[in-house]
């Protein structure tokens, strides 16, 4: 569980093998659940080389102008952790979210903001990925242990979310591991959905073990956090896209779409929970191969039909998404027309 108070001995400790990490850590590792309120370590100033130390938020889940300089909601002050660094489902093999880490051989130096891709590789989960980003450490982690950031998992050593939210004394459920079954909708409204996701998409998975990667952090972990490590440059959207978000905007498109054909393949592409956001034309691809391989028929679609192998209703920005009018048709060559 992270621990704010810990982290001297730990920094101390670790500071004199800083010098041993590269960065692209990888290996095997551990993970475990936490959410304790508490201003996470890497919201200090000077913890690493970044743009800003991550955000924290006041006993009202308003981000604070000086959280730097803010001592902890655990420790008497004004500084919680923000209930949006909370995980989310991006699609069905993979989530974002955050994390306190301890990576073997490194510090906070190296570790604080960057972000991890895990694959869990254990429980029903296993072959599904994250990515994290880490905000905070523990000195009662253990080397490569990965201490998932999901409300309701557990408040640890220190409690900063009776003071926060009104939790019971010992936070929500068990102090070590938090609720044990769904009681989300109990939760304060802006902790539901990353308590939500643990029994959705992660399945109530109890501490998985990961395989573990360094990557460049996506801009939408960043965007949360206001802290991005000096010489990164995140990747993909700002917006943080979701599944729901992603259905929700193919519903509207479909809506709209004045081509019964672009509206079949919206749909198809939604009910496939087909991840429709930002500008990967990877994603496009993959999104137009679930559009292929479904099997509508659009008897009255004889104008495009004549021009198109297919009608590929993702375009190439999440805005273009919620916007027919700048939906790319793909033509038999794979060039665009608009
Ligand atoms: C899920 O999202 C990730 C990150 O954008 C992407 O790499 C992956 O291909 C997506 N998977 C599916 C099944 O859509």
């Amino acid at each position: 569980m992270a621990v704010f108070s810990r982290i001297l001995s730990l920094s101390a400790l670790a500071a004199s093998s800083a010098y041993l990490v590269s960065a692209g850590a990888s290996g095997s590792g551990t993970t475990t659940r936490y959410w304790d309120c508490c201003k996470p370590s890497c919201a200090w100033n000077d913890k690493a080389d970044v743009s800003s130390p991550v955000s924290v938020c006041d006993i009202d889940d308003n981000v604070l102008s000086d959280g730097a300089d803010a001592t902890s909601g655990c420790d008497s002050g004004t500084a919680y952790m923000c209930s949006d660094q909370s995980p989310w489902a991006v699609n069905s093999t993979m989530a974002y979210g955050f994390a306190a880490v301890s990576i073997s051989g490194g510090s906070e130096s190296s570790w604080c903001c960057a972000c991890y891709e895990l694959t869990f590789t254990s429980t029903a989960i296993a072959g599904k990925k994250m990515i994290v980003q880490a905000t905070n450490t523990g000195g009662d982690l253990s080397s490569n242990q990965f201490d998932l950031a999901i409300p309701g998992g557990g408040v640890g050593i220190y409690n900063g979310c009776t003071d926060e939210w009104g939790a019971p004394s010992s936070g929500w459920g068990a102090q070590y591991g938090g609720i044990s079954s769904n009681t989300c909708s109990t939760f304060p409204t802006a902790l539901q959905s990353g308590c939500e996701w643990r029994f959705d998409w992660f399945e109530g998975a109890d501490n998985p073990t990961v395989d573990f990667v360094q990557v460049t952090c996506p801009a939408a972990l960043t965007a949360k956090t206001g802290c991005v490590r000096d010489g990164e440059t995140p990747t993909g959207s700002s917006s943080a896209s979701t599944m729901a978000e992603a259905a929700t905007s193919a519903a509207a498109s479909s809506v709209a779409a004045s081509s019964d054909a672009t509206s079949a393949a919206v749909s198809s592409a939604a009910d496939a929970n087909t991840y429709v956001a930002t500008s990967s034309s990877a994603v496009a691809e993959s999104a137009a191969a679930t559009v292929e391989s479904s099997s509508y028929v659009a008897p009255s679609f004889s104008v495009a039909a004549a021009t198109s192998s297919y009608v590929a209703p993702i375009s190439t920005s999440a805005t273009a998404v919620a916007s027919p009018s700048s939906t790319y048709y793909y033509d038999d060559e794979g060039e665009c027309e608009l």
